[in-house]
């Protein structure tokens, strides 16, 4: 059924649209490997998100392309697309939120702590620029390894004098994502309604879902428990199986890469209660980073959560975890001192 509204109504309708889009801030957004597997379909989420006022998308190669493509849609932000080292600086100026995706995924047969030699060295050079480019951005690293790249990060950003640990987010929000995806289609719950915490770190045995708080709650056997705790921890490795050669996940972290992105805008425009896992400086427990529930406000990090009460099988995992994650992050610390 059609309804026709009066001119009059009609008219203050708009009044109230152009007003509330009038009182959102202006938000400059970058991405950085914004024309790679990840940073394509998330800077068209991006585009799609009402926060952004400004998307800027850098890349090695190929941005001009994903910038024009992106840049007709009909949203609120302007999109200017930046190539090359040169024109790092300008991509970077005046961003509130950085969001990095460079740098080489998974193959089959590969672990994420593969991936170091490569990326450790791309995120060094980003972060260094970020540090003297807009210093005062939130930063949400998707680079993996996660674990590692988030300590390099830590690092260049106090070479330069301007790290604050409230800013600095590993992307852990892909791990969430499909733990409420495995855990709904076994609780027989409706997904949307899910929620369950991720903490620990960001690959393998690092990754600890919290199913003994997942709601809404579901009365689950301990050998389901396990096995969707194993496929949780393994779910990258079953997508970069699956591409056989051609990546690891890049539509779904866009999805999640996007959630989390808008939840920290949501938090720098002071919106309460934005609550997300992420993977941030941290002293929850001995290790100075680990991912946890943390509220997101206008500095970024407003609050790290505690963990809440664990099961027996989770407390196990999470002191099994300890060592790999403790070893991530001193690599990584290593590597930037280096
Ligand atoms: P991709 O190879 O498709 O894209 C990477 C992009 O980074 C390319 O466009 C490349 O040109 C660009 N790049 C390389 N060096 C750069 C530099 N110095 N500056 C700017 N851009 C640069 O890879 P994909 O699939 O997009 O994955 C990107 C990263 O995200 C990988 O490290 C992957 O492991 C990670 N990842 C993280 C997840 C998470 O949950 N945190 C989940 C899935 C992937």
């Amino acid at each position: 059924m059609f309804r026709f509204r009066s001119s009059a109504s009609a008219k203050q309708s708009l009044l109230r649209r152009s007003f509330s889009s009038g009182s959102v801030p202006e938000r400059k957004v970058a991405i950085l490997g914004a024309a790679g597997g990840i940073g394509q379909p998330l800077a068209l989420l991006m585009k799609l998100n009402p926060l952004v006022s400004s998307l800027s998308l850098y890349d090695i190669a190929n941005t001009p392309g994903v910038a024009a493509d992106v840049g007709h849609i009909n949203t609120r932000s302007q999109v200017v697309g930046y190539m090359g080292d040169d024109n790092l600086a300008k991509a970077l100026e005046g961003a509130d939120l950085v969001i990095i995706p460079a740098g080489v995924p998974r193959k089959p047969g590969m672990t994420r702590d593969d991936l170091f030699n490569i990326n450790a060295g791309i995120v060094k050079n980003l972060c260094s620029a970020i540090a003297k480019y807009c210093p005062h951005a939130l930063v949400n690293m998707i680079s993996n390894p996660v674990n590692s790249t988030v300590p390099i990060a830590a690092e260049i950003f106090k070479k330069a004098g301007m790290y604050d640990e409230k800013k600095l987010f590993g992307v852990t929000t892909l791990d969430v994502v499909r733990a409420k995806t495995f855990y709904a289609g076994k609780a027989n719950v409706p997904v949307a309604e899910v929620n369950v915490p991720v903490i620990g770190g960001h690959a393998g045995v690092t990754i600890l879902p919290l199913f003994s708080q997942a709601t809404p709650q579901a009365n689950l056997s301990g050998d389901v428990l396990t096995a969707l705790t194993k496929r949780t921890q393994d779910g990258g490795t079953e997508v970069v199986e699956a591409k056989a050669g051609k990546g690891s996940a890049t539509l779904s972290m866009a999805y999640a890469g996007a959630l989390f992105a808008d939840a920290c805008l949501k938090g720098l425009n002071g919106v309460p209660d934005v609550v997300e896992c992420s993977y941030v400086q941290s002293t929850i427990t001995e290790l100075p980073f680990f991912a946890s529930k943390v509220r997101l406000g206008k500095n970024g990090v407003e609050e790290v959560l505690d963990l809440g009460p664990l099961s027996d099988f989770e407390k196990e995992g999470l002191e099994a975890l300890k060592p790999e994650l403790k070893s991530s992050i001193e690599k990584g610390v290593k590597f930037a001192n280096q």
